[in-house]
């Protein structure tokens, strides 16, 4: 390819994200020109409904309801996956590798289920694939871990990586808004996923956190064996609760190296409110990284939304276009192989416990003594209400192995004072 050559660019999807992604490409052309060599130019964009009002001003006769003719047009240099889902992205965005196309996606549902077979498709077709719009919206986090961090060893890698879960739980928190008013919100903004239980579950947070860690420890991880837990139980009592011990709840994505593998873990934490991940509020993400040379870092932006997940995609897309010029690939991970995940019940941490039980003398002693039994070591214990039953009774545990806390909350639960284990929470170490 002339370096004067245009760049075509064919899109699959023309919704949220690539609706931001067209304006741009309209509005910044000529910037957009200078920074990748030569000018970038929308081809065709797969949609669903051809006649749906659209954000953004593409002529309709780019338009198309045929993935096929997106990947396989010949004027297409550079494929844009903004449609979401696994099928039929994942066949399109095959067949646009091998066929020796570059690939810009933001869809982690894709590349954390299917990174190996796309990169390897990448490979096979001479191209590359890019996603880093996939984790952390608008933060280049990506790329600083892909590139900026390349001579260190990752140490820990934590941070909050979804958007609406966080807008979710800054609503219940700041405002008192009920989950369900605060979702629908979310889903009104352009944070949420199309089937919203993908952020709430954490799955979301699980896949941008599968990413991330294989491009930290250089290998491929299976989303599967990420202990995953999302925001759903949270309860207004949590938040009030946690407020009290000076901390605020957030869901938390961790990745630290342990033993030859690592542990991987996606849950709601209590932060303490004078840490910086406690100020990051609405959609906005952050994300921590520790290298063995470099320190500590910290991204924060915004993690969701039609502009900032846009920026990204078009950052990757101007770096498609330079790669081509320069007939240069992005680096991919897995020269490590397959990540050995750390069970969660093997990791260790401090818990917040709340236990609905009958006020009664004896209650106490009775659940202090499961604990005792498997080692596990109260710090703090909180009665909230008198002679009642139910009332709440709050634990904050010292450090414990997780499993062994699971076995003890077993054994509670079967207590006959016992009437609910509320909710089980960590506090972030
Ligand atoms: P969206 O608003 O639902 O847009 C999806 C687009 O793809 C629409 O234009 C839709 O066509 C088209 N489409 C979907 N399935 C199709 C099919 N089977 N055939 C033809 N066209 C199809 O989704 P989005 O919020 O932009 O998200 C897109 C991707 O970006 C997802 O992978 C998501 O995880 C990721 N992402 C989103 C955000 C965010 O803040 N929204 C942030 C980071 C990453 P119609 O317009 O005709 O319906
Ligand atoms: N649904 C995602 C979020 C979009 O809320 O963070 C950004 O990946």
């Amino acid at each position: 390819m002339s370096s004067e050559s245009t760049i075509g660019v064919g899109m699959l999807g023309l919704g949220t994200v690539g609706g931001g992604v067209a304006r741009i490409l309209g509005e910044g052309a000529a910037m957009l020109s200078e920074r990748a060599g030569g000018a970038i130019q929308l081809r065709r964009a797969l949609v669903r409904d051809l006649d749906k009002a659209r954000a953004a001003v593409v002529a309709r006769e780019l338009l198309t309801t045929d993935g096929d003719a997106v990947v396989n047009d010949p004027s297409v240099n550079v494929v844009v996956e903004v449609m979401g889902g696994i099928e039929p992205a994942r066949s399109l965005v095959l067949q646009a590798l091998r066929g020796g196309r570059r690939v810009v996606t933001a869809n982690k549902a894709l590349v954390a289920s299917h990174g190996p077979e796309l990169m390897a498709a990448a490979r096979e077709g001479g191209g590359s694939l890019h996603y880093e719009a996939a984790a952390a919206g608008a933060i280049p986090i990506v790329k600083a871990v892909r590139e900026s961090l390349a001579g260190n060893h990752v140490e820990a890698l934590l941070g909050i990586v979804n958007g609406t879960c966080n807008y979710i739980l800054s609503e219940m928190s700041s405002g008192g808004a009920a989950f369900s008013d605060a979702l629908a919100d979310a889903q009104r903004l352009g944070y949420a996923e199309a089937d919203p239980t993908s952020d709430v579950g954490g799955e979301d947070s699980a896949f941008k956190l599968a990413l991330l860690a294989g491009l930290a420890f250089d290998s491929h991880v299976d989303v599967g064996q990420i202990h995953c837990e999302g925001i759903t139980g949270v309860r207004a009592a949590d938040i009030a609760m946690a407020r009290e011990l000076g901390m605020v709840i957030k869901l938390l994505a961790v990745a630290r190296p342990s033993g030859s593998g690592a542990e991987l873990r996606v849950h709601p934490a209590m932060v303490p409110a004078g840490h910086p991940l406690a100020a990051v509020h609405g959609a906005f993400n952050a994300v921590f990284v520790r290298g063995d040379a470099a320190g500590e870092l910290m991204f924060y932006g915004q993690g969701a939304g039609m502009m900032p997940t846009a920026s990204a995609v078009v950052a990757d897309l101007v770096d498609a276009c330079r790669d081509l010029r320069r007939g240069t690939s992005a680096w991919a991970p897995g020269s490590q192989g397959a990540l050995q995940v750390v069970p969660a019940a093997d990791s260790t941490g401090r818990f917040y416990i709340s236990c609905r039980v009958a006020d009664r003398p004896g209650v106490l002693a009775s659940i202090a003594g499961a604990f005792a039994d498997r080692s596990v070591s109260i710090e703090t214990c909180i009665q909230k209400g008198r002679d009642a039953d139910p009332v709440d009774l709050v634990f904050v545990t010292h450090e414990s192995r997780e499993g062994d806390v699971r076995a003890a909350l077993q054994a509670i639960g079967t207590l006959d004072m016992v009437r609910e284990v509320a909710s089980v929470i960590r506090l972030m170490g």
